[in-house]
């Protein structure tokens, strides 16, 4: 038998080497090189008489589709996010901070797949049928056809999903499960990618849809290569602040379906709990009339949000001011504050300047530029804005308003949670035909909106 040869892998990108790195030359990352056994090559070359598992060429017409067999798992805001339902054979990655609550979403997609669709195989590393069974009771998740495994070994998993031929198996989670063929430990780079493969396997060969847990290191990336996300079809975040009771769910990749779109959660005794209003649940504790507090309507993918901004703007006694931002990119905290300066006048020079969304809502999107202004505008000059006024529009270098997208929904949600007024981007009233109570001051510049929101 050959002498088994070991490399060193990068845990973030797994480039492979031959000796210790303190740098990995694949992705920049430092201290992430671990030492592991590589597996014998096959040696046998490709043999052309191997037809294979996946059938013949077919021509592309001919090939059946599977949208209308999609799953719906009785959780809505879950089926928006996986783009209507579960794709047959499709491999989906679940990741999240530990205790977050990946093992009740599952628990109850299963309990929602079992009830609607068939059987379900849980297999859980992590926890006992006995632990799984409580949880499941407090939960009101039993049900005949939801199966549970308590079971580490990927080959019994594959074993007794062949013997009970679910419509979906969860794998909770691919660090704790192990093929007995690989001498590294579970969890250990090639364990999590060879598993990972060879579900994939199972998925595209038995059109089996299998949602697998995967845990999120300190620093937000996910444990194990970053092949792991190459190798699904949809990758899933559950986020949100461990100490608030909400929670929200993101597709960060979906090979079937929009990444734009968000499932909102609350979580309760019972379990995840859908939040019809999330605009309500993020603004039930903003204070009133109080400066550097601003309420912006959001898109996140097709649904409106109403979200607040909140800035802290103070002397500062650093030499270079500090500025952080929490729930907005620092970098366009940094443009609007040198926009402010340049183009209003406002001298943040020397003063500190810190921002959040509150309810720890992530906005990437360019709308949120004029809101953030007036937050820190109206922190500055302690002049706390109208508070049944929301602030939209992208700000461009030149101290511009720019359009944004979707407004007439931005003005609904608005309308629709009681506000009365509405500070926008002129471009945008020029081509709006709908008809509403709120008030809508178009503005073209800065120094506009931050006149039209707090006066002057
Ligand atoms: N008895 C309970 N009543 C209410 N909420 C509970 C109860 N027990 C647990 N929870 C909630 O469930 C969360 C843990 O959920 P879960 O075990 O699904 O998380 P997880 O992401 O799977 O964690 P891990 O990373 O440890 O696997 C806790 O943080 C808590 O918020
Ligand atoms: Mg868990």
């Amino acid at each position: 038998m050959a002498k088994s040869r070991s490399a060193f892998f990068c845990q973030e990108c797994g480039y492979e080497s031959p000796r210790w790195m303190g740098r990995c030359p694949g992705c920049g990352a430092w201290n992430t090189m671990v030492e592991e056994p590589v597996n014998p090559p096959g040696g046998r070359g490709l043999l052309t008489s191997d037809p294979g598992t996946g059938g013949p060429p077919l021509a592309i017409g001919e090939v059946e589709t599977e949208d209308a067999q999609r799953l719906e798992t009785g959780m809505d805001e879950l089926d928006r996010v996986l783009g209507g339902g579960i794709v047959p054979g499709s491999f989906v990655l679940v990741g999240g901070d530990p205790g977050i609550g990946k093992s009740t979403l599952l628990l109850q997609l299963a309990a929602g797949v079992a009830r609607q669709h068939g059987t379900v195989l849980y297999a859980s590393g992590e926890e006992s049928a006995r632990q799984i069974r409580m949880r499941a009771d407090r939960l009101g998740t039993i049900h005949p056809r939801l199966l549970v495994l308590a079971e580490t070994n990927l080959e019994a998993i594959a074993h007794h999903a062949a013997q009970v031929a679910p419509r979906l198996l969860i794998v909770d989670s691919i660090q704790t499960v192990f093929r007995p063929d690989l001498p590294s430990a579970p969890g250990s780079v090639s364990q999590v990618r060879e598993c990972a493969a060879q579900l994939l396997r199972v998925a595209k060969g038995q059109n089996l849809a299998i949602f697998i847990v995967g845990h999120v290191t300190k620093e937000g990336s996910l444990a194990g290569p970053r092949v792991l996300e190459h190798i699904v079809d949809t990758v899933l975040y559950f986020e949100g602040d461990r100490h608030a009771s909400f929670r929200i769910l993101r597709a960060v990749k979906n090979r079937f379906g929009s990444t734009n779109e968000i499932g909102i959660f609350e979580m309760r005794d019972a379990g995840l709990a859908p939040v019809g209003n999330a605009s309500q649940l993020f603004l039930a504790e903003r204070p009133v009339e109080v400066a550097g507090s601003v309420v912006m309507p959001a898109m996140e993918g097709t649904r409106p949000l109403l979200v607040e901004v909140q800035a802290l703007v103070s002397a500062s006694t650093f030499v270079t001011p500090r500025r952080t931002a929490e729930g907005i990119d620092l970098n366009r905290l940094q443009l609007i504050i040198a926009v402010l300066e340049k183009r209003v006048g406002l001298l943040l020079g020397n003063h500190d300047a810190y921002v959040k969304v509150a309810g720890g809502v992530r906005l990437a999107e360019p709308a949120i530029d004029l809101a953030l202004a007036v937050a820190l505008a109206s922190s500055f000059r302690d002049q706390p804005p109208d508070p049944r006024t929301v602030v939209v529009g992208e700000v461009g270098l030149a101290g511009e308003v720019r359009a944004v997208s979707r407004i007439d929904q931005r003005i609904r949600e608005a309308e629709k949670m009681g506000f009365d007024r509405m500070v926008l981007p002129r471009a945008n009233l020029r081509s709006l035909s709908m008809k509403t109570d709120v008030e809508l001051v178009g503005v073209e510049t800065v120094m506009e909106g931050l006149e039209a929101a707090l006066g002057r």
